[in-house]
């Protein structure tokens, strides 16, 4: 079963929102000893802290004449000086002194952004500041929990910050990038389901009864020394408008019950991911791995990183790869399978959110419609083995028909 666009399709380069929370940094990363210059949403932000180490996020341009604040320094105890002719601001971006005059012009004022600290995380508010809630943070509590560990970093990626949020939603491409670690050819072969609210989606894939992948052998030992045998795995997938994807993840000893919520004989991560776009082709790639299990152990958490760090380094290459692909290709349109189906809604959701803020003809290809043709064989058969193979159902799947709607949307591939 193939599923073909009509007239346009997915938008290849899709523009981001500007009324979300971005993670702008790590918290280690923004300091009162220096200034951090970063692009969060096509906005070049300076960011800092004062020296009571509350963070502070200003544009990166000087009032004056544009100079750059990045390259300025931290003076007093909450202000940031213009590198070029000295001029002061504060927190709020109001300017303070101007060197060689006594009279401040009352126009002088940068813009300064909303910032909270969460999650080991800043996150940034680059919209309409009167929005600006905190309470629509996306939920990354395992980052600073007690009852988790585990560490992270931020990759640089050369890409449509949704093409990283298609490779997240769709788990079945590491059995091809991931071959070596966490691939395996189940994932592709098992059922899944994707349901959603208005915010968020989910998809959830269960594998039972199977050979654990290497990386997951290895953390079953970590727990239970000498563990062989059969796993159950799981892959439940988190989406929160408009960019986070936290992803539970792990393997049980086949048969223990892990299916119907007894986790007690298995291994249990989340891999924390959160996408702040820089440009129409670059983003910040924020990811962390969290463990429930030897939460002391600073050996797996180091190994852990360095093992995800390999994992990710393979999509790293394969997002540049493909955005060059799109980039030599400007008139393709994208083709869905049935395994695009969180992801589909993912872009649903962006495009009714860009749509609000009254952007929606920024993207430069809009999803309109789509239909299936053919049924069974084809480059989805796989997909669609074990599965609701039905061309009806694969609609269902791979075409949100309208705006997310309040049931759920069960799918199948
Ligand atoms: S450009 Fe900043 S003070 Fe002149
Ligand atoms: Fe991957």
């Amino acid at each position: 079963m193939t599923v073909e666009a009509s007239s346009t399709s997915t938008a290849k380069l899709l523009t981001y929102p500007l009324n979300a929370w971005y993670v702008a940094a790590w918290d280690y990363e923004i300091t009162a000893k220096g200034i951090l210059a970063r692009t969060i949403a096509g906005r070049p932000l300076a960011l800092y802290r004062t020296q009571d180490g509350r963070p502070v996020a200003l544009a990166d341009a000087c009032w004056h004449r544009l100079a750059p604040l990045s390259q300025g320094t931290l003076v007093g105890n909450d202000e940031i000086q213009c590198p070029y002719h000295g001029l002061r601001y504060n927190p709020a971006g109001r300017c303070t002194g101007m060197p060689a005059q006594e009279t401040l012009n009352p126009s002088a004022v940068v813009p300064s952004f909303p910032i909270v600290e969460r999650y080991r995380y800043l996150w940034v508010w680059l919209g309409d500041p009167t929005l600006a809630d905190p309470a629509r943070i996306p939920d990354m509590h395992q980052l600073d929990s007690a009852e988790w560990a585990g560490d992270g970093e931020t990759i640089y990626a050369p890409c449509n910050y949704q093409l990283v949020l298609d490779n997240l939603m769709d788990l079945t491409h590491e059995e091809f990038v991931h071959s070596s670690s966490i691939g395996q050819e189940e994932l592709s072969e098992s059922e899944f389901f994707v349901t959603h609210d208005e915010h968020s989606v989910t998809v959830t894939r269960w594998m039972l009864n199977i050979d654990p992948p290497p990386f997951w052998l290895k953390n079953m030992r970590d727990k239970f020394p000498g563990f062989s045998g059969k796993v159950d795995r799981w892959q439940i997938i988190h989406y929160s408008y408009p960019s986070t994807i936290c992803i539970d993840v792990g393997v049980a000893a086949a048969g223990t019950g892990a299916y119907e919520g007894d986790r007690s004989q298995g291994v249990n991560g989340y891999v924390m991911n959160t996408i702040s776009p820089e440009q129409d082709r670059s983003c910040h790639y924020f990811w962390a791995f969290m463990r429930n299990y030897r939460l002391d152990s600073q050996v797996i958490t180091t190994q852990l990183r360095n093992g995800v760090h390999g994992v990710f380094g393979e999509d790293e290459a394969m997002l540049k790869a493909q955005q060059e692909a799109i980039d030599a290709n400007p008139d393709y349109e994208f083709y869905n399978l049935n395994i695009d189906a969180g992801g589909m809604w993912v872009r649903r959701m962006l495009e009714r959110g860009l749509a609000a803020e009254g952007r929606g003809d920024a993207p430069p290809q809009r999803a309109k419609e789509y239909r299936l043709t053919g049924s069974g064989g084809g480059a989805a058969g796989s997909a669609s083995a074990g599965a609701a193979g039905s061309a009806s159902a694969g609609a269902a799947a791979a075409v949100p028909a309208a705006v997310p709607a309040a049931a759920p949307a069960p799918a199948a591939g």
